[in-house]
């Protein structure tokens, strides 16, 4: 039987700020013999965010969403304002879900005052975010890393739209012996194609509507590069493409390693497409897997 199906009665969404609290709770679960998911978030929560709770539920007795916009992880001050944040339409939706617990910290409680720690994940950390975006990676590393050992979970869910974060959080799992196994869901995407973003609400409406060609130019190069040609024409007519579609500037359009995100010069092994682009205020990120044997 699913452990979400054992569950008898669904008991409201409980909401927690205290680190305490939130050891007490899951103690009390671990003591039931119960498996314990948890789903770390910024809020402004969407589909993306609610297809890592579901397939949470669906695999762990009791689920944990998280919402705290991480000022590590913001490397400027009108962004971390503007982000997003919208606490009682999100507890709305995961209580729906049958989410168990929302860990909703201040910023104090996770950063108390002296913080100092940062936790890096060398070269992973460097590249495409982390070399636009300074200080980014090690920011999610660190507040990740917190998130993991106050709630001890059995496993960890993220999506693969943050596909750097991703590998950066599962080679930092890898490295600190953390007991959780890192869980990676598809990109969910709208009609049109655009990867699902909890900052496509801060597009107008004539953005809006250009913005799914970033993932029109990522299936053209991801087809273009498939079978091993070389990179260089490909990511050159792209990144005229999204010039053309209003993207400016473009952090960047570069062909990485799956595994390694290593840069690589043609899809000779498992590679992905990877781009970052701004479209006026609005910096958006996405990438496609290039398969290299077809
Ligand atoms: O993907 C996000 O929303 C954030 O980077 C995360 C993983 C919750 C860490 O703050």
């Amino acid at each position: 039987m699913k452990p979400a199906a054992r569950r008898r009665v669904q008991a409201p969404l409980a909401i927690l700020r205290g680190i305490a609290e939130l050891r007490q709770t899951v103690a009390r679960w671990r003591c039931a013999g119960q498996s314990v998911g948890i789903v770390p978030t910024m809020g402004a929560l969407h589909a993306g965010h609610l297809a890592l709770a579901r397939r949470a539920r669906d695999e762990c007795d009791r689920v944990i969403a998280t919402i705290f916009v991480n000022p590590k992880q913001f490397n400027q001050a009108d962004d971390l304002t503007g982000y997003p944040r919208e606490e009682a339409d999100d507890a709305g939706k995961l209580h729906a879900l049958g989410v168990d617990l929302l860990f909703a910290p201040p910023v104090e409680e996770i950063y108390p005052e002296g913080f100092a720690t940062n936790v890096s994940v060398a070269a992973l950390a460097r590249c495409l975010c982390g070399a636009t975006r300074p200080g980014h990676m090690d920011g999610v590393a660190t507040v990740v890393t917190k998130l993991l050992l106050q709630s001890l979970p059995d496993k960890a869910y993220f999506g693969e739209k943050d596909y750097q974060q991703l590998l950066v959080v599962r080679k930092m799992v890898r490295d600190l012996d953390i007991p959780v196994a890192i869980v990676g869901v598809a990109t969910v995407r709208e009609t049109d194609g655009l990867a699902l973003s909890s900052r496509n609400v801060l597009l107008t409406a004539e953005q809006r509507a250009r913005a799914p060609e970033l993932y029109r130019v990522l299936r053209a190069l991801a087809e273009q590069l498939e079978g091993g040609a070389a990179a260089g024409p490909p990511l050159a007519w792209g990144r005229e493409e999204l010039v053309r579609a209003g993207f400016d500037p473009i952090d960047y359009l570069e062909l990485r390693s799956a595994p390694t995100l290593e840069a690589l010069a043609r899809a000779d092994r498992p590679a992905r497409i990877f781009a970052a682009a701004w479209l006026g205020q609005v910096r958006l990120i996405d990438n496609l897997p290039v398969d290299p044997g077809s």
